[in-house]
């Protein structure tokens, strides 16, 4: 079942999301409609908090268009290792019509539990790499806005309070 997406400036994006401490029938659903809205949309990420749930729960994939799905559902991820450095351009289906380039770390290593509830671990680089620092960071209340430079955050504030302006 697709969810619908939470916009920004909605606050239930800003909250901390918590541990999952029982993979169930309602997880893993959560976790399916998650994939189905994130395909849907489309986008390479969506972390539950988007769709109003706040738990520790993300997915990803990052494939090109002309290769076969790569899914990867995370729960509880955490990155125990980072290193290099990115400055990719970003978007996100929170935040729509407005993307920019944020510093990242160019490789990471994330643990966390997959749907079985097996402890994985995630070696990733570039734009995985990147997603899952975006995504992780949806979990505890942070957007890629976030990251910018004030006079860039104070650009994205104008186009969006203007955004907000033409949709009343
Ligand atoms: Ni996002």
């Amino acid at each position: 079942m697709i969810r619908p997406i939470l916009t920004y400036p909605n606050p239930e994006l800003k909250k901390k999301s918590l541990p999952v401490t029982v993979i169930n029938d309602a997880l893993r659903e959560l976790a399916r409609d998650m994939a189905e809205t994130m395909y849907d949309a489309p986008g390479v990420g969506l972390a539950a908090p988007q769709v109003g749930v706040h738990q520790r729960v993300i997915v990803i994939d990052v494939s090109a268009k002309d290769e076969p799905p790569d899914l990867i559902t995370a729960i509880n991820p955490v990155i125990i290792h980072a290193e290099g450095e990115a400055y990719e351009e970003e978007g996100c289906l929170s935040v729509p019509q407005f993307a920019a380039n944020v510093r990242r770390h160019a490789r990471v290593i994330v643990k966390g539990l997959d749907l079985e509830g097996v402890e994985r671990t995630w070696r990733a680089e570039d734009l995985l790499a990147i997603a899952f620092q975006h995504e992780i960071d949806h979990l505890d209340g942070i957007l890629f806005v976030d990251h910018l430079s004030p006079l860039k955050r104070e650009l994205f504030q104008r186009k969006a309070r203007k955004a907000a302006g033409e949709a009343r």
